[in-house]
């Protein structure tokens, strides 16, 4: 299964995506990496792994739509059968996910439907949660609204802040978003309505 992975900043998830597509038995392999900013460490891992990048920065088109048509442009080129979002900071729009939908999934840092958005661990953190987690799910035309296709449970400690906490779950998020590639590259998936199936 040919990956477009998209990143925003230090690009953890994508290196664990990297690492495990290294070995053939995986299913699936990092043909290129984008990104909605210039000179992170993200990029920088994907080249240091001889895989081809782009970045289109909003800031750069005149309206948003362009940017979004730009960016499933860049994507397009690779012929990917799944684009994954890894720590990647923007909501794709409607030529996004009309092109992409169905095999675009994100990882968020909390237990969907709880603490959606930017501020996840921040928010379950506030909210005094004793677990919390992270989600990889189908990416659709919400925040954080698509079906859920896998979670892990992560323990809140009495002394975490915002980082202790976020440094935890992406350890979980890490191996899940792995894990569940993964599978899905090797055994396909099926939706109906908000529940998504492995195997075809
Ligand atoms: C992850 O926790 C992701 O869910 C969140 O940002 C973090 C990205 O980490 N949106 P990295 O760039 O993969 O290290």
């Amino acid at each position: 299964m040919r990956l477009v992975v998209l990143v925003s900043g230090t690009g953890t998830n994508l290196q664990a995506l990297l690492r495990a597509c290294a070995d053939d038995a995986y299913g699936a392999r990092v043909v290129a990496v984008g990104a909605d900013r210039h000179g992170i460490a993200g990029l920088a891992r994907a080249e240091a792994a001889d895989v081809p990048t782009f970045a289109h920065r909003v800031a750069d088109y005149a309206a948003r739509a362009d940017w979004d048509r730009a960016l499933a442009d860049s994507c397009a080129a690779f012929e990917p059968d799944m684009v994954v979002s890894a720590g990647f900071m923007k909501l794709a729009g409607a030529t996004f996910l009309a092109r992409f939908g169905g095999r675009f999934i994100n990882t968020h840092p909390s237990l969907l439907p709880s603490f959606p958005g930017m501020h996840g661990v921040r928010d379950a953190l506030e909210y005094g949660v004793k677990v919390t987690g992270c989600t990889v799910f189908m990416v659709d035309a919400g925040v954080d609204s698509g079906p859920v296709i896998a979670q892990a449970a992560v323990p809140v400690r009495d002394d975490d802040d915002e980082a202790s906490l976020h440094e935890r779950i992406k350890r979980a998020e890490r191996s899940l978003l792995v894990d569940t590639v993964g599978r899905m590259a090797r055994e396909r998936w099926t939706v109906q309505g908000r529940k998504l199936r492995f195997g075809s």
